[in-house]
């Protein structure tokens, strides 16, 4: 293998993955170094792909034990495989992950296995699990790193009844009672998996909401969708101690009062946030140095201090999303060909893959009150589409928010059934700065989910909606 290239990527997640793909593309001799032996980082190895991997079984078993009958199909005996689910979805990350090792060969990347540590600003040291290191040399590297949970003193992360999203991906029993610490994405996400398969959940949320970085609206209709499957909610609680007590663990949190209460579980899930790795990187031998927070400092072009190195993805500020990842690191390669790219940051879409999906781009409502921006607001419920009734799944709402002068789309919120898809509708609509009329205007097919968004943008233009 060579040692010399044009640009030396560290770390092989969806931002690192795609920079070294696009790197290529553009004729730069490219190399990419991941300490483990898998390609793909968190993303397909225990993050993104394995959790909904393990979000679509489960759901379908909730469909089959709560559903299936009200559409004329009748089960018997129905049960729970969770050593099949686990198989089926280590599966499901080997096919992803081989595909990953398919796209570095077909893209002629150097694929140097071990853990890259910075000897100066130019050189990285590749040190493999077994054999010997060796240097590689690069005009520019790229650091794409990534995150690893995060966790508070009062809250021991054993890896074993107090677990992280890592473990809680390859359980090997279903918990009969899942203390969730956090009702963010990874908790209302995972939280979901092992309530559709039998086990009692209970969220302990230092905020007043689930998801509550995101539209109001959202969390308030997921908390109803999600207390359908049982689930208790402890918001407004600051945990204070976690214990693991060997046959299950103790959870104490003070209450909005200040009284204190006690759960008992038998797992405790630790889902508070991530933060930016960047352990082992020896970032000082290249003059660089983290933030307070641990993340990498980048400018507006995603250089740090020294120029040639740049960094992308979770390891630096912003949204800690693949698809940011992914556009960012779309971005670098094409900076370091000499080209002049552009992201939008304002207008990544978030989502969360819980039943009903939630999906969002643009501002909140909540910020837009902040801002003291006059806007408007159209609202379309699931239950007043065809699609939805044909499927019984009723739950959910498409919110636009739209500029009350120029109708311009400044943010849309949807919770329902594929959700997840439909976002990318708003997105582009607002990249190509549309405006709700623009939207409303628009044919859409019918029975399909996506006419929601289009009565939206009609009750937001003049309260229009028809089937409303
Ligand atoms: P990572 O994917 O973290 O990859 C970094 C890689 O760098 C790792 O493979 C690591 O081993 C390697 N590395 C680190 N240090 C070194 C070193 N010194 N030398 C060599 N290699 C090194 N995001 C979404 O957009 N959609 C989702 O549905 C979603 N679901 C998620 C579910 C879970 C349970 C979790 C935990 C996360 C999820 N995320 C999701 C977030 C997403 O996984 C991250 O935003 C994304 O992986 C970040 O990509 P990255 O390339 O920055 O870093
Ligand atoms: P998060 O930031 O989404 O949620 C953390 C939650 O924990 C917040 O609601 C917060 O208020 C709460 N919290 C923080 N400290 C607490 C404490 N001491 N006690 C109780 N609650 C506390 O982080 P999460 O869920 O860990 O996910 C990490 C990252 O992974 C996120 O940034 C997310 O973007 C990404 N991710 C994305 C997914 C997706 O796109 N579908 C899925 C899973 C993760």
């Amino acid at each position: 293998m060579e040692t010399q290239y044009d640009v030396i990527v560290i770390g092989s997640g969806p931002g690192g993955y795609v920079a070294a793909i696009r790197s290529a593309q553009l004729g730069l001799k490219t190399a990419i170094i991941e300490k483990y032996k898998t390609l793909g980082g968190t993303c397909l190895n225990v993050g993104c792909i394995p959790s909904k991997a393990l979000l679509d079984s489960s759901e379908h078993y909730h469909n089959a034990a709560h559903t299936f009958a009200e559409h004329g199909i009748k089960l018997n005996d129905l049960q729970v495989d969770l050593a099949q689910m686990i198989k089926r979805k280590r599966g499901v990350v080997d096919a992803n992950v081989q595909g990953i090792q398919f796209l570095m060969k077909k893209n002629k990347i150097d694929v140097h296995q071990g853990l890259g540590s910075f000897v100066d600003a130019h050189t990285i040291k590749v040190t493999p699990a077994e054999g010997e290191a060796k240097t590689i040399t690069g005009k520019n590297i790229i650091i794409a790193t990534g995150s690893k949970p995060s966790s508070f003193p009062s809250m021991p992360i054993d890896k074993k009844r107090v677990i992280t999203s890592t473990e809680a991906l390859e359980l090997q029993e279903i918990p009969k009672h899942l203390i969730v610490i956090g009702a963010g994405v990874i908790g209302a996400e995972l939280g979901s998996v092992y309530a559709r398969i039998g086990s009692k959940v209970s969220f302990v949320e230092f905020a007043d909401s689930m998801i509550p970085t995101m539209d109001k609206t959202m969390g308030k209709e997921l908390q109803k969708a999600v207390k359908k499957l049982g689930c208790d909610f402890y918001f407004s609680h600051k945990v204070t101690s976690v214990e693991n007590t060997g046959e299950g663990v103790v959870v104490k949190a003070d209450n909005p009062k200040g009284e204190q209460i006690t759960l008992e579980g038998d797992y405790c899930l630790v889902s508070v946030g991530r933060r930016p790795y960047t352990d082992g990187l020896n970032l000082e031998a290249a003059g660089l140095a983290t933030d307070p927070r641990g993340k990498v400092e980048v400018n507006d072009h995603l250089q740090t201090r020294v120029p040639h190195i740049y960094a992308i993805g979770d390891v630096i500020r912003g949204a800690m999303l693949a698809h940011k990842a992914e556009e960012e690191g779309v971005y670098v390669a094409e900076t370091i060909a000499g080209q002049k790219p552009h992201v939008n940051y304002h207008l990544i879409p978030g989502v969360v893959y819980t039943w009903p999906e939630v999906a969002s781009v643009g501002y909140t409502e909540e910020e837009l009150k902040g801002q003291g921006k006059a806007y408007k607001v159209g609202s379309f419920p699931y239950k007043a589409l065809g699609r939805a009734r044909a499927s019984m799944d009723l739950d959910g709402l498409v919110k636009v928010l739209a500029d009350k002068e120029t109708d311009e789309i400044l943010g849309v919120h949807i919770i329902g059934a594929r959700a997840a898809d439909m976002i990318a509708e708003a997105v582009i609509a607002m990249e190509f700065r549309a405006s709700a009329e623009d939207v409303a205007r628009s044919s859409h097919a019918h029975p399909t989910y996506t006419e929601a968004v289009k009565e939206a943008c009609l009750a937001a233009t003049e309260n229009r909606a028809i089937h409303m």
